[in-house]
């Protein structure tokens, strides 16, 4: 199901950066002239990724700091060294990946791909 989010200046200048669709709630994430959107449930253990902040390419959970890739929603494994950290990771990468919506653009507004 395709549902309009908003539109693209709204989000290229940061006035929207989650909408609501149902009973879920997604963010709305725009850089470098790319725009992401993304549940705000963590898929580690549902932290509000509405308070994520964006290192480079990845989204950091404010709940355990798990780093997710903006560009296929991977967690990155790359030097974590905290045990509690390589607990979560013990558990299974592949169940935690951040699932990232097709965005796209038609005549200046964007849209989501829901399922
Ligand atoms: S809830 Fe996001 S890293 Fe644990």
């Amino acid at each position: 199901m395709k549902v309009l989010v908003g539109s693209e200046f709204d989000i290229k200048n940061h006035f929207i950066d989650s909408f609501t669709h149902g009973a879920r709630t997604y963010v709305v994430y725009s850089n470098r002239n790319r725009i992401y959107v993304f549940d705000s449930k963590c898929p580690h253990a549902n932290g509000d990724l509405r308070a994520a902040s964006y290192d480079g390419g990845f989204v950091v959970c404010p709940s355990h700091g798990l780093r997710f890739s903006l560009k296929n929603g991977e967690v990155d494994t790359n030097e974590i060294e905290d045990d509690f950290m390589k607990s979560i990771l013990a558990k299974g990468v592949d169940k935690m990946r951040l699932k990232l919506l097709q965005v796209t653009i038609e005549k200046g507004n964007v849209y989501v791909e829901l399922d």
